[in-house]
């Protein structure tokens, strides 16, 4: 239900994997009242719009439509799932190449359609893609949010949950840096259930930091091993987004950790890169910034310089 009663209207360019697990999740969180989805193959986008609209009956009320650009003109949100996805093997900057110019007609359309709302991008290589969304859009940089380590925080959370028995939301933890092979786990800033995990672990003796690196190499990892057994990764991100959209719908300022443009946070500028950041209608309120150990923070900076050097593959 959007608490505003105002129209929320989203709309959905991709309707792959992603993109219609992405639709089916929003029906569930009821957070819009349009959704349009738009695919270079209108045939799927109707079929998946028809899907979607026989289930109403059972979820929250949205109208649910296949459309193309022009419908983006008065949307609220863009989000982009189009693109190619991971192979077996392959890594997330190795589909640059491909998505990227596929990127720049994608955002060039929009902006024709004269869409002036907020940009959330989920394809990959994602901190590379929100970059070059900024830069195709012209729009401000705190409308252009990338899913980022969205979805990486929250298997971390999942392994930590897992391994100790609690319950994944009440465990805080983020993955920060590139949502790729070279993120890093903030462990100094994990809490379960409030208590800072060099608490937890004197008090319980465990996780042991041997544990602490097999969840975290499962976290970082898991695309990989999700990708050989069922060729490819939907459902985990499509809840994400969602997650992302309707705490841009709501207005409600929730720390998510997405791909932000950085200028001088972390000592940082010029690059999209994941980082916890407060989330609300105007799209990335404010980045906030940790106080990270020194170890941690190299390796943001070796994160940054990875997807510096990708980003200028595409704007050299
Ligand atoms: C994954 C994709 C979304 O990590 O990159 O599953």
């Amino acid at each position: 239900m959007n608490p505003t009663n105002k129209v929320a209207k989203v709309a959905l360019i991709g309707s792959g994997f992603v993109g219609a697990s992405y639709a089916f999740a929003m029906l569930n969180q009821g957070a819009a009242s349009e959704l349009v989805i738009i695919d270079v193959n209108h045939k799927k986008a109707e079929g998946d719009a028809m899907d979607l609209n026989h289930g109403l009956s059972f979820s929250s009320n949205m109208r649910i439509w296949a459309g193309d650009y022009s419908d983006c003109k008065d949307a609220d949100i863009v989000v982009i799932t189009a693109g190619a996805n991971q192979g077996p093997g392959e890594t997330r900057l190795d589909l640059i190449e491909k998505n990227a110019a596929i990127f720049k007609s994608i955002v060039t359309a929009v902006m024709q359609s004269g869409f002036d709302g907020i940009f959330i991008v989920a394809t990959n290589p994602v901190d590379v893609l929100t970059y070059a969304t900024w830069k195709y859009s012209g729009l401000p940089a705190h409308r252009i949010i990338g899913s980022g380590t969205i979805l990486d925080s929250a298997r971390l959370r999942f392994e930590l949950g897992s391994e100790l028995n609690v319950d994944p939301r009440n465990v805080h933890a983020y993955i920060m840096g590139e949502h790729g092979d070279t993120e890093l786990p903030v462990w100094s800033h994990v809490n379960i259930g409030g208590q800072p995990l060099k608490d937890y672990i004197h008090a319980h003796g465990k996780p042991s930091q041997e544990t602490l690196n097999t969840i975290f190499t499962n976290v970082r990892d898991a695309a990989y091993h999700i990708i050989e057994r069922k060729g490819a990764t939907y459902y985990g991100i499509a809840m994400g987004l969602a997650r992302l959209t309707t705490a841009v719908l709501r207005n409600e300022n929730s720390v998510l950790s997405i791909s932000a443009l950085l200028e001088g946070q972390y000592g940082l500028n010029d690059v999209y890169i994941g980082v916890p950041a407060v989330i609300s209608r105007e799209g990335i309120k404010e980045v906030v910034e940790l106080k990270l150990e020194q170890e941690e923070l190299d390796k943001l900076h070796h994160s940054a310089d990875v997807l510096k050097k990708a980003i200028h593959t595409v704007f050299p």
